[in-house]
C-alpha cells in the first residue's frame, strides 16, 4: 500500500464533504498530496474569488491528520506536470469529475469517489446570502 494519491480542489468554506474526500483519497495509499487552486485560478474559471484565501485554504488543508503534503494549483493545464512532479500513483477525485481526468490514466490510475451528498460550498454560500 505505499501509494502516493494526489487530489485537486478549491476547498473554499470548508466542509464535511471536504473531510470525506480527503479521507477517502488518503484510503488508498500511504501520501495524501493535495492541490489546492490558487485565487487567481479561481478567478479566471468563475470570474470570483474564493470566500477564504487561497493561504487560508491551504493552511485548513494541510491541518488534516491525513493530508502530507499541499501545494497550490496554479493552472487546469498544469495536472500532468503535477502528477508528474509529485510522483502520484493514483489521482483520486469527487465524481461530480468522472470522466474528465481520464486522459492521466497512461501515468497513473485514474479514482472517482461519489460525492457526499446535499453539501457544496455553492449551496453554503446561497444559504448564508439568503438569511
Ligand atoms: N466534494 C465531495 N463532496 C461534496 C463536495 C465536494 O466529494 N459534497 C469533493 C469534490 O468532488 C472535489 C473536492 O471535494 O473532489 C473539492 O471540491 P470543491 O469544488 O472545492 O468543493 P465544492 O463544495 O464542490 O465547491 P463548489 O460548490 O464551489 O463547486
Amino acid at each position: 500500500m505505499s501509494k502516493r494519491v494526489i487530489t485537486f480542489g478549491t476547498f473554499d468554506v470548508f466542509h464535511v464533504g471536504h473531510v470525506n474526500i480527503l479521507e477517502r483519497c488518503a484510503s488508498l495509499g500511504h501520501t495524501l498530496i493535495v492541490g489546492v487552486s490558487s485565487d487567481k485560478l479561481n478567478f479566471n474559471k468563475k470570474q470570483r474569488y474564493p470566500i477564504y484565501k487561497e493561504n487560508d485554504r491551504l493552511k485548513i488543508v494541510q491541518s488534516m491528520s491525513f493530508v502530507d503534503e499541499v501545494f497550490f494549483e496554479e493552472s487546469l493545464e498544469k495536472k500532468r506536470e503535477y502528477i508528474e512532479f509529485f510522483k502520484a500513483d493514483i489521482l483520486a477525485m469527487g465524481d461530480d469529475w468522472k470522466g474528465k481526468f481520464d486522459e492521466f490514466s497512461d501515468i497513473c490510475e485514474v479514482v472517482y469517489f461519489p460525492r457526499t451528498p446535499s453539501i457544496s460550498t455553492t449551496e453554503i454560500i446561497e444559504i448564508v446570502k439568503s438569511i
